[in-house]
C-alpha cells in the first residue's frame, strides 16, 4: 500500500502573477545565481579582508558564518521569490502582509545604491584591464598610487562607471535566458578556469609558501573573539555571497518549481567560497614575492588595482599577461553581479507597473548613473556608501529575510521546501538554524556594523 505524502501546508496560490519568464535549466540559475555570488567582493574584499589580520582565524569564522548563517537566509531569499512569484518590491508584502512592504523598498533601495558603486569599481577593472595591455605596467608604489588616483577620480572614473553601467543594462533588457543566463554560462566557467591558471602561476612565485601563511594560515585563537576580525568575517560573507539585498529573490521567481533550492544553495555557497579561497591564492603569493605586504595593509578599496600591478610590472611580459587576465576575469565576475543588482528594480517596476522591460532597465540606469556620481568622483564617498548600503543596510535586508520566512510565515518555507521534494529534516534543520542562528547572529553583525559606522563618523 501507498502512502501519499500529506498536502503541503496551504498559503495563496503561487501560480497567480507569476512572471512568464525562466531559466532554461536549473543549472542555468545555479549559474546565474553564482555569478551574482562570485563578484569584486571574492577577489578585491576577501584579500583586503584577510590582509587586516585575522589569518587563519578570519578564513575559519567566515566559513562558520557562510554555513550557518548566509546559508539558510540564501535558501529563504530563494523560497520567497519562487513561492510569492513577486519582484523584490511585493514579494515581502505578499508574503508577510502590510506591515512588510517596506521591506521591498529597503531591497530596491539597497540594490540602486550597492550598484551605483558597484559599477564605479567595475569601471576602474576596466581601465585597469585596458592600461596593462595597452600601456605598461607601474613600476613601483608611488607610481601604482599615482595611477590608481588618475583612474579612481575626475572623468575617466566617471566614464568608466557609466560605460559599465550601460553594459549591464543591455544584458539586462535582453531578458532572463537570452541576458543574464546567456552571460553566466560562459562567464562563470571561464572565470574558474582563469584563476585556476593564475593560482597554479602563483603558487611557483618564491614568495608563493610565505604569502599562504601570512595571510591564510597563520592561527591566532585571540582572533577568533576579536571584534575587527569578527565583523570583517561577517561582512564579507554577506557582501559575498550576496543575499539580504533581493538579488537571489528575483533570480527566484524566475526558478522552476521542482528545483531543489537546499542543494542549489550549497552549490552557489561553495562556488563562491572556492573562488575567495582561490583568489586569495593569487594575490597573497604575489604581495608576499614583491614585497607589497605594507601597501596592501595601508590601503583600503585601492588594494587590487595598486599592489598587483606593481608586483607583476618586474616579470616583463609575463606580468603584464597575469595583470591583463585577472583583470579581465575580475571584470566578469563583476559584471555578473551587477546584472543582478538592476534586476531588483527592473524586476519590480515590471511586476507593480507592468512596464515592459527596456522602458524599467533604461529609467532604472539612468537614475544609478546619477547616484554613482559622488562615489566616481571621490573614493572617500565610496567608501562611505560600501560601509552604508553594503554593510549595515546589507546585514538589516538579510535579518528581516530571517525574520520574515524564520517567524513570520515559517508555513511557505515549509511548504515550498517539502513541495518540491526536500526531506523533512533538512527543511526542519534550515528553518531552525534560520530561527535561531541566522537571526540572532545577523542582530549581533548589525549591531557591530552599526557602532563602527557610527564610530567612524564621529573620528
Ligand atoms: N556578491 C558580489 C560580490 O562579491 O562582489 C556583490 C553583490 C552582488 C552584492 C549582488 C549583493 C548582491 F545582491
Amino acid at each position: 500500500m501507498s502512502m501519499a505524502p500529506p498536502p503541503p501546508p496551504s498559503y495563496e496560490a503561487p501560480e497567480q502573477g507569476r512572471p512568464a519568464e525562466r531559466w532554461s535549466s536549473t543549472m542555468g540559475f545555479v549559474l546565474a545565481t553564482a555569478g551574482s555570488a562570485v563578484g569584486l567582493g571574492n577577489l578585491w574584499g576577501f584579500a583586503y579582508r584577510a590582509s587586516q589580520g585575522g589569518g587563519a582565524a578570519f578564513v575559519l569564522l567566515y566559513l562558520l558564518i557562510v554555513l550557518v548563517v548566509c546559508l539558510p537566509v540564501l535558501v529563504a531569499e530563494m523560497v520567497l521569490g519562487r513561492s510569492t512569484g513577486h519582484s523584490p518590491l511585493l514579494a515581502p508584502l505578499t508574503a508577510g502582509g502590510r506591515r512588510w512592504a517596506p521591506l521591498g523598498w529597503l531591497y530596491l533601495l539597497v540594490a540602486a545604491g550597492i550598484l551605483a558603486y558597484y559599477s564605479v569599481l567595475m569601471g576602474w577593472t576596466g581601465r585597469s584591464l585596458l592600461h596593462a595591455l595597452l600601456e605598461s605596467l607601474p613600476a613601483t608604489m608611488a607610481e601604482a598610487e599615482a595611477y590608481f588616483g588618475a583612474i579612481s577620480s575626475g572623468g575617466d572614473a566617471v566614464l568608466g562607471h557609466l560605460i559599465s553601467l550601460a553594459l549591464t543594462g543591455v544584458v539586462v533588457a535582453a531578458g532572463i535566458r537570452s541576458g543574464i543566463e546567456r552571460l553566466s554560462r560562459w562567464g562563470l566557467p571561464l572565470l574558474f578556469l582563469l584563476l585556476l591558471g593564475l593560482a597554479i602561476w602563483a603558487a611557483g612565485l618564491p614568495g608563493a609558501r610565505e604569502g599562504y601563511a601570512t595571510f591564510l594560515l597563520r592561527w591566532d585563537a585571540s582572533k577568533l573573539i576579536d571584534p575587527t576580525t569578527i565583523r570583517n568575517a561577517f561582512t564579507q560573507a554577506f557582501f559575498s555571497i550576496g543575499t539580504g539585498v533581493g538579488a537571489i529573490l528575483a533570480y527566484g521567481t524566475y526558478l522552476d518549481r521542482r528545483s531543489a533550492i537546499p542543494a542549489e544553495a550549497a552549490l552557489v555557497v561553495g562556488m563562491d567560497t572556492a573562488v575567495a579561497l582561490m583568489a586569495g591564492c593569487v594575490t597573497f603569493p604575489v604581495v608576499a614575492s614583491f614585497g607589497l605586504g605594507a601597501g596592501v595593509s595601508g590601503s583600503t578599496v585601492g588594494t587590487l588595482f595598486i599592489a598587483l600591478p606593481t608586483g607583476l610590472a618586474s616579470q616583463g611580459a609575463i606580468g603584464r599577461l597575469v595583470a591583463g587576465l585577472f583583470f579581465a576575469l575580475a571584470f566578469i565576475a563583476a559584471i555578473t553581479s551587477s546584472v543582478s543588482l538592476l534586476e531588483v528594480p527592473v524586476s519590480s517596476l515590471i511586476d507593480r507597473f507592468g512596464w515592459s522591460r527596456g522602458r524599467a532597465v533604461w529609467l532604472c540606469v539612468a537614475v544609478i548613473a546619477v547616484l554613482g556620481l559622488p562615489p566616481a568622483l571621490n573614493v572617500a564617498a565610496l567608501e562611505r556608501m560600501d560601509a552604508i548600503f553594503g554593510g549595515v543596510l546589507l546585514l538589516s535586508g538579510g535579518l528581516a529575510m530571517a525574520l520574515l520566512l524564520g517567524w513570520q510565515a515559517p508555513a511557505r518555507f515549509h511548504a515550498d521546501l517539502l513541495g518540491s521534494g526536500s526531506p523533512p529534516w533538512l527543511v526542519g534543520a534550515l528553518l531552525w538554524a534560520l530561527r535561531w542562528l541566522a537571526a540572532p547572529a545577523l542582530g549581533l553583525g548589525l549591531a557591530m556594523s552599526s557602532f563602527d559606522l557610527i564610530g567612524r563618523g564621529a573620528g
